[in-house]
């Protein structure tokens, strides 16, 4: 069931995005070589906390995981393309890194995701793929117009992508957010215009490319149950942000997150 939201109910969104987006911006501030992951979800812990809000990831359990998610916010270094655990692995200069965040505040959700060169710089070919993100991204949010529907925006997002020569994610994409962190409908990162869901105001959505560098669409889950990376060892990036579809267009429920 896709369960419209009330423009009350959109607002409680964005104030949980905003507290996403201040978290990752910070997060983001702290992002160096030597730093471990671990340390950047702690910081996450303690800010989440501090706002009066809650980790949506932390203890979240799938049927599809053996375990429930142990983390605060998913950092997820190069050939990882999201999930990946906070730990004790340091953060080197070049470094791909992916840091996905979501909260609930009084009881409703928002989801954000960057992604960055550790230190600034490094190859390229990972900058060019971040920002590649970051364009399908925008596409897709500039697709989710009220009477467009759900193939536009995947057509958008997978579009941007495959013309940069990115592989996607098989069976991976966005999704309905709300009460709940997951919630109907999925938004495929490619799709076909003109089908699929219509989209109406009300409707509150997380998009998410996530791009891997090396073209294939396959992937694996580490032996952490969670991590999932590329199959051929190549680097991937992953951007998102929760929207909602109004009368004047897509608003934004995260903005302000870092976007590199
Ligand atoms: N933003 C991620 C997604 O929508 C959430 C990660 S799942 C979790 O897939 F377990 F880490 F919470
Ligand atoms: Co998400």
């Amino acid at each position: 069931m896709i369960e419209l939201k009330t423009a009350s109910e959109v607002d409680a969104c964005e104030a949980a995005g905003k507290i996403v987006a201040d978290v990752l911006t910070a997060v983001r501030a702290e992002v160096a070589p030597g730093v471990t992951t671990g340390e950047l979800d702690a910081l996450a812990a303690d800010l989440i906390t501090g706002a009066g809000a809650r980790p949506s990831f932390l203890g979240y359990h799938p049927s599809w995981a053996p375990v429930p998610y142990p983390g605060v916010i998913c950092a997820s270094i190069n050939d990882a393309v999201v999930h990946g655990i906070p730990g004790r692995e340091r953060l080197r200069s070049g470094d791909v890194l992916s840091v996905d965040l979501a909260v609930h505040l009084d009881g409703w959700c928002a989801d954000a995701a960057f992604s960055t060169l550790v230190g600034g710089t490094g190859d390229p070919r990972d900058a060019a793929m971040i920002e590649t993100a970051e364009r399908a991204l925008a596409a897709g949010v500039a697709a989710a117009v009220a009477g467009a529907r759900l193939g536009d925006i995947a057509h958008a997002i997978g579009t941007v992508a495959r013309a940069g020569g990115y592989g996607l994610l098989d069976d991976h994409g966005g999704h309905g957010v709300g009460r709940f962190m997951h919630e109907s409908p999925s938004v495929a990162n490619e799709g076909r215009p003109g089908r699929g869901l219509p989209l109406r105001p009300g409707l509150v959505i997380a998009l998410e490319p996530m791009l891997q560098a090396g073209g294939a669409d396959t992937y694996r889950h580490d032996r952490d149950g969670w991590t999932i990376r590329t199959s051929d060892g190549s680097r991937a990036a992953h951007a998102e942000h929760t929207i909602a579809i109004t009368e004047g267009g897509p608003r934004v429920l995260t903005a302000g997150r870092p976007t590199s």
